[in-house]
Protein backbone atom coordinates (compact mmCIF):
# COMPACT_ATOMS: atom_id res chain seq x y z
CA UNK A 1 0.00 0.00 0.00
CA UNK A 2 1.25 3.40 -0.99
CA UNK A 3 1.40 6.21 1.20
CA UNK A 4 -1.67 8.04 -0.98
CA UNK A 5 -3.55 5.11 -0.66
CA UNK A 6 -3.26 4.34 3.20
CA UNK A 7 -6.07 6.24 5.36
CA UNK A 8 -4.04 8.87 7.43
CA UNK A 9 -4.67 12.39 6.12
CA UNK A 10 -2.98 13.34 3.62
CA UNK A 11 -0.92 17.00 2.68
CA UNK A 12 0.48 18.48 0.52
CA UNK A 13 4.05 16.61 0.31
CA UNK A 14 1.91 13.67 -0.49
CA UNK A 15 0.31 15.40 -3.83
CA UNK A 16 3.52 17.38 -5.11
CA UNK A 17 5.10 13.38 -3.93
CA UNK A 18 1.82 11.87 -6.41
CA UNK A 19 3.31 14.50 -9.28
CA UNK A 20 7.07 13.48 -8.79
CA UNK A 21 5.75 9.76 -9.06
CA UNK A 22 3.33 10.57 -12.43
CA UNK A 23 0.22 9.55 -9.98
CA UNK A 24 -2.74 11.79 -10.95
CA UNK A 25 -4.41 13.28 -8.45
CA UNK A 26 -8.55 12.50 -8.36
CA UNK A 27 -10.41 15.67 -7.29
CA UNK A 28 -14.21 16.36 -6.77
CA UNK A 29 -16.30 19.39 -5.46
CA UNK A 30 -18.20 18.60 -2.02
CA UNK A 31 -20.20 21.06 0.16
CA UNK A 32 -21.62 18.27 3.05
CA UNK A 33 -20.37 16.00 5.48
CA UNK A 34 -22.48 12.63 3.97
CA UNK A 35 -20.80 13.45 0.59
CA UNK A 36 -17.26 14.11 1.91
CA UNK A 37 -17.59 10.79 3.74
CA UNK A 38 -18.47 9.02 0.60
CA UNK A 39 -15.90 10.74 -1.21
CA UNK A 40 -13.38 10.15 0.50
CA UNK A 41 -13.98 6.39 1.00
CA UNK A 42 -13.86 6.16 -2.62
CA UNK A 43 -10.37 7.45 -2.82
CA UNK A 44 -11.09 11.05 -3.86
CA UNK A 45 -7.40 12.49 -2.88
CA UNK A 46 -8.90 16.29 -2.59
CA UNK A 47 -12.03 17.22 -1.77
CA UNK A 48 -12.24 21.13 -3.06
CA UNK A 49 -15.19 23.00 -1.38
CA UNK A 50 -15.72 25.48 -4.31
CA UNK A 51 -17.79 28.65 -4.47
CA UNK A 52 -19.43 26.60 -7.26
CA UNK A 53 -21.80 25.92 -4.32
CA UNK A 54 -23.48 29.14 -5.04
CA UNK A 55 -25.11 27.50 -8.07
CA UNK A 56 -24.59 23.57 -7.03
CA UNK A 57 -26.58 24.47 -3.50
CA UNK A 58 -27.85 27.60 -3.62
CA UNK A 59 -29.56 27.45 -7.05
CA UNK A 60 -28.09 30.87 -8.13
CA UNK A 61 -27.04 31.87 -11.35
CA UNK A 62 -23.24 32.76 -10.64
CA UNK A 63 -20.32 32.33 -8.05
CA UNK A 64 -20.44 35.86 -6.89
CA UNK A 65 -23.18 36.11 -4.09
CA UNK A 66 -21.37 33.20 -2.19
CA UNK A 67 -20.27 34.55 1.04
CA UNK A 68 -17.18 34.02 3.53
CA UNK A 69 -19.60 32.81 5.69
CA UNK A 70 -21.30 30.42 3.43
CA UNK A 71 -18.04 28.80 2.52
CA UNK A 72 -16.61 28.79 6.07
CA UNK A 73 -19.66 27.20 7.59
CA UNK A 74 -19.70 24.08 4.39
CA UNK A 75 -16.06 24.06 4.27
CA UNK A 76 -16.45 22.71 8.15
CA UNK A 77 -19.32 20.55 7.27
CA UNK A 78 -16.97 18.48 4.67
CA UNK A 79 -14.64 18.60 6.98
CA UNK A 80 -16.35 16.56 10.23
CA UNK A 81 -16.90 13.60 6.54
CA UNK A 82 -13.82 13.51 5.82
CA UNK A 83 -10.84 11.38 7.09
CA UNK A 84 -8.00 10.77 4.36
CA UNK A 85 -8.68 13.88 1.60
CA UNK A 86 -7.24 17.03 1.78
CA UNK A 87 -9.32 19.78 1.78
CA UNK A 88 -9.22 22.68 -0.21
CA UNK A 89 -11.53 25.88 0.24
CA UNK A 90 -12.09 28.88 -2.20
CA UNK A 91 -12.22 32.27 -1.17
CA UNK A 92 -15.31 34.12 -2.63
CA UNK A 93 -15.67 37.07 -4.84
CA UNK A 94 -14.01 39.92 -3.63
CA UNK A 95 -13.18 38.49 0.05
CA UNK A 96 -9.16 38.80 -0.81
CA UNK A 97 -8.87 42.46 -1.80
CA UNK A 98 -6.00 43.75 0.22
CA UNK A 99 -3.49 41.78 2.90
CA UNK A 100 -5.23 42.24 5.67
CA UNK A 101 -8.66 41.19 4.49
CA UNK A 102 -7.30 37.78 2.13
CA UNK A 103 -5.56 36.62 5.69
CA UNK A 104 -8.50 37.53 7.66
CA UNK A 105 -10.70 35.09 5.15
CA UNK A 106 -8.05 32.77 5.30
CA UNK A 107 -7.99 32.41 8.82
CA UNK A 108 -11.57 31.80 8.79
CA UNK A 109 -11.60 29.16 6.07
CA UNK A 110 -8.28 27.02 7.94
CA UNK A 111 -9.54 28.10 11.67
CA UNK A 112 -13.31 27.30 11.46
CA UNK A 113 -13.51 25.19 8.33
CA UNK A 114 -10.75 22.87 8.62
CA UNK A 115 -9.21 23.62 5.50
CA UNK A 116 -5.86 22.97 4.88
CA UNK A 117 -5.78 25.34 1.66
CA UNK A 118 -7.58 28.11 0.43
CA UNK A 119 -7.67 28.81 -3.37
CA UNK A 120 -8.29 32.30 -5.20
CA UNK A 121 -8.69 32.90 -8.93
CA UNK A 122 -6.17 35.37 -10.89
CA UNK A 123 -3.29 35.86 -12.70
CA UNK A 124 -0.14 37.74 -12.32
CA UNK A 125 -1.44 40.60 -10.53
CA UNK A 126 -2.47 37.85 -7.91
CA UNK A 127 1.36 36.95 -7.01
CA UNK A 128 1.77 39.61 -4.00
CA UNK A 129 -1.48 37.89 -2.08
CA UNK A 130 -0.39 34.85 -2.49
CA UNK A 131 3.37 35.87 -1.01
CA UNK A 132 1.46 37.36 1.55
CA UNK A 133 -0.62 34.30 2.16
CA UNK A 134 2.44 31.81 1.71
CA UNK A 135 4.72 33.87 4.15
CA UNK A 136 1.90 33.90 7.00
CA UNK A 137 1.98 29.86 6.36
CA UNK A 138 -1.46 29.67 4.29
CA UNK A 139 -0.91 27.10 2.00
CA UNK A 140 -2.41 28.76 -1.69
CA UNK A 141 -3.84 27.23 -4.57
CA UNK A 142 -3.68 29.56 -7.93
CA UNK A 143 -6.80 29.37 -10.34
CA UNK A 144 -6.21 30.09 -13.80
CA UNK A 145 -7.94 29.91 -17.89
CA UNK A 146 -11.71 30.59 -16.93
CA UNK A 147 -12.38 32.68 -13.74
CA UNK A 148 -15.80 32.36 -12.83
CA UNK A 149 -15.44 35.19 -10.22
CA UNK A 150 -14.77 37.40 -13.56
CA UNK A 151 -17.60 36.34 -15.38
CA UNK A 152 -19.28 39.90 -16.13
CA UNK A 153 -15.94 41.00 -17.45
CA UNK A 154 -15.32 37.52 -19.82
CA UNK A 155 -18.99 37.76 -20.95
CA UNK A 156 -19.57 34.03 -20.79
CA UNK A 157 -17.84 30.61 -19.64
CA UNK A 158 -15.98 30.11 -22.51
CA UNK A 159 -12.47 28.69 -23.56
CA UNK A 160 -9.25 30.58 -22.46
CA UNK A 161 -5.84 30.66 -23.70
CA UNK A 162 -7.09 30.27 -27.37
CA UNK A 163 -4.70 32.62 -29.07
CA UNK A 164 -0.72 32.55 -28.81
CA UNK A 165 -0.80 36.02 -26.64
CA UNK A 166 -3.31 34.38 -24.44
CA UNK A 167 -1.58 31.07 -24.27
CA UNK A 168 2.01 33.04 -23.29
CA UNK A 169 0.42 34.90 -20.89
CA UNK A 170 -1.45 32.01 -18.74
CA UNK A 171 1.75 30.40 -19.21
CA UNK A 172 3.42 33.53 -17.94
CA UNK A 173 1.00 33.53 -15.23
CA UNK A 174 1.35 30.68 -13.96
CA UNK A 175 5.27 30.47 -13.57
CA UNK A 176 4.79 33.58 -11.83
CA UNK A 177 1.99 32.57 -9.20
CA UNK A 178 4.68 29.43 -8.57
CA UNK A 179 7.35 31.81 -7.41
CA UNK A 180 5.14 33.83 -5.63
CA UNK A 181 4.25 30.67 -3.00
CA UNK A 182 1.70 28.63 -4.68
CA UNK A 183 1.73 25.35 -3.89
CA UNK A 184 -1.10 24.01 -6.74
CA UNK A 185 -2.79 25.49 -9.92
CA UNK A 186 -6.41 24.69 -11.10
CA UNK A 187 -6.01 25.35 -14.79
CA UNK A 188 -9.71 25.77 -15.75
CA UNK A 189 -11.49 25.44 -19.80
CA UNK A 190 -8.02 25.71 -21.73
CA UNK A 191 -6.73 24.19 -24.54
CA UNK A 192 -4.97 20.24 -23.64
CA UNK A 193 -1.58 21.17 -25.49
CA UNK A 194 -1.31 24.53 -23.48
CA UNK A 195 -2.21 22.98 -20.16
CA UNK A 196 0.27 20.17 -20.82
CA UNK A 197 3.20 22.91 -21.42
CA UNK A 198 2.61 24.73 -18.07
CA UNK A 199 2.32 21.29 -16.61
CA UNK A 200 5.61 20.17 -17.93
CA UNK A 201 7.37 23.66 -16.54
CA UNK A 202 5.83 23.41 -13.22
CA UNK A 203 7.40 22.01 -9.96
CA UNK A 204 3.81 22.50 -8.60
CA UNK A 205 0.71 19.64 -9.32
CA UNK A 206 -1.85 21.35 -11.75
CA UNK A 207 -5.03 20.15 -11.29
CA UNK A 208 -7.21 20.36 -14.74
CA UNK A 209 -11.02 21.00 -15.14
CA UNK A 210 -11.62 21.18 -19.14
CA UNK A 211 -7.91 21.22 -19.49
CA UNK A 212 -6.87 17.86 -20.99
CA UNK A 213 -5.87 14.76 -20.01
CA UNK A 214 -1.85 16.18 -19.04
CA UNK A 215 -2.40 17.65 -15.76
CA UNK A 216 -1.30 16.19 -12.72
CA UNK A 217 -4.64 15.59 -11.59
CA UNK A 218 -8.21 16.37 -12.73
CA UNK A 219 -11.71 18.03 -10.53
CA UNK A 220 -14.65 18.01 -11.60
CA UNK A 221 -18.04 19.50 -9.80
CA UNK A 222 -19.53 16.46 -8.25
CA UNK A 223 -23.01 17.32 -9.35
CA UNK A 224 -21.72 17.28 -13.02
CA UNK A 225 -20.51 13.42 -12.54
CA UNK A 226 -23.67 12.28 -10.60
CA UNK A 227 -25.53 13.80 -13.48
CA UNK A 228 -27.90 16.33 -11.40
CA UNK A 229 -27.28 19.61 -13.26
CA UNK A 230 -30.10 20.44 -15.43
CA UNK A 231 -29.43 21.88 -19.15
CA UNK A 232 -26.39 21.68 -20.93
CA UNK A 233 -23.50 20.92 -19.85
CA UNK A 234 -19.93 21.80 -20.90
CA UNK A 235 -18.13 19.61 -22.85
CA UNK A 236 -16.05 18.18 -20.58
CA UNK A 237 -18.22 16.78 -18.24
CA UNK A 238 -19.03 13.31 -17.78
CA UNK A 239 -22.25 11.29 -15.94
CA UNK A 240 -20.11 8.64 -14.04
CA UNK A 241 -23.61 7.57 -12.58
CA UNK A 242 -25.11 6.76 -15.61
CA UNK A 243 -24.99 2.84 -16.24
CA UNK A 244 -23.92 2.22 -12.34
CA UNK A 245 -27.18 3.68 -10.55
CA UNK A 246 -24.86 3.60 -7.17
CA UNK A 247 -23.08 6.80 -6.17
CA UNK A 248 -20.29 4.62 -4.04
CA UNK A 249 -19.30 3.14 -7.51
CA UNK A 250 -19.92 5.91 -9.27
CA UNK A 251 -17.48 7.82 -7.54
CA UNK A 252 -15.28 4.85 -7.53
CA UNK A 253 -15.39 4.86 -11.11
CA UNK A 254 -14.27 8.64 -11.24
CA UNK A 255 -11.50 7.79 -9.34
CA UNK A 256 -9.96 4.48 -11.41
CA UNK A 257 -11.02 6.78 -14.73
CA UNK A 258 -8.54 9.67 -13.45
CA UNK A 259 -5.80 7.26 -12.24
CA UNK A 260 -6.13 5.18 -15.10
CA UNK A 261 -5.84 8.30 -17.47
CA UNK A 262 -8.59 7.32 -19.39
CA UNK A 263 -10.77 10.68 -18.08
CA UNK A 264 -10.91 12.90 -19.65
CA UNK A 265 -10.85 11.36 -22.77
CA UNK A 266 -10.40 13.39 -26.36
CA UNK A 267 -13.72 14.32 -26.27
CA UNK A 268 -13.53 16.06 -23.34
CA UNK A 269 -10.98 17.98 -23.87
CA UNK A 270 -10.45 21.65 -25.99
O1 LIG B 1 -15.82 26.44 -7.45
C1 LIG B 1 -15.46 25.43 -8.06
O2 LIG B 1 -16.15 24.41 -8.04
C2 LIG B 1 -14.19 25.48 -8.78
C3 LIG B 1 -13.88 24.51 -9.87
C4 LIG B 1 -12.47 24.59 -10.29
C5 LIG B 1 -14.27 23.13 -9.74
O3 LIG B 1 -13.42 26.33 -8.52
Amino acid sequence: MTDSESSRPLTLRDLAAMKQRGEKIASLTCYDAAFAAVLDSAGVDVLLVGDSLGMTVQGRPTTLPVTLDAMAYHTACVDRGRRRAFLIADLPFMSYQTFEQAGRSAARLLQEGGAQMVKLEGGAHRADTIRHLAQEGVPVCAHLGLLPQSIHRLGGYRVQGRGEADARRLLEDAVRLQDAGASLLVLECIPALLAEEITLQLDIPTIGIGAGGHCDGQVLVLQDVLGLTSGPVPRYCKNFLGGTGDIRTAIRAYVTAVRAGEYPAEEHCY
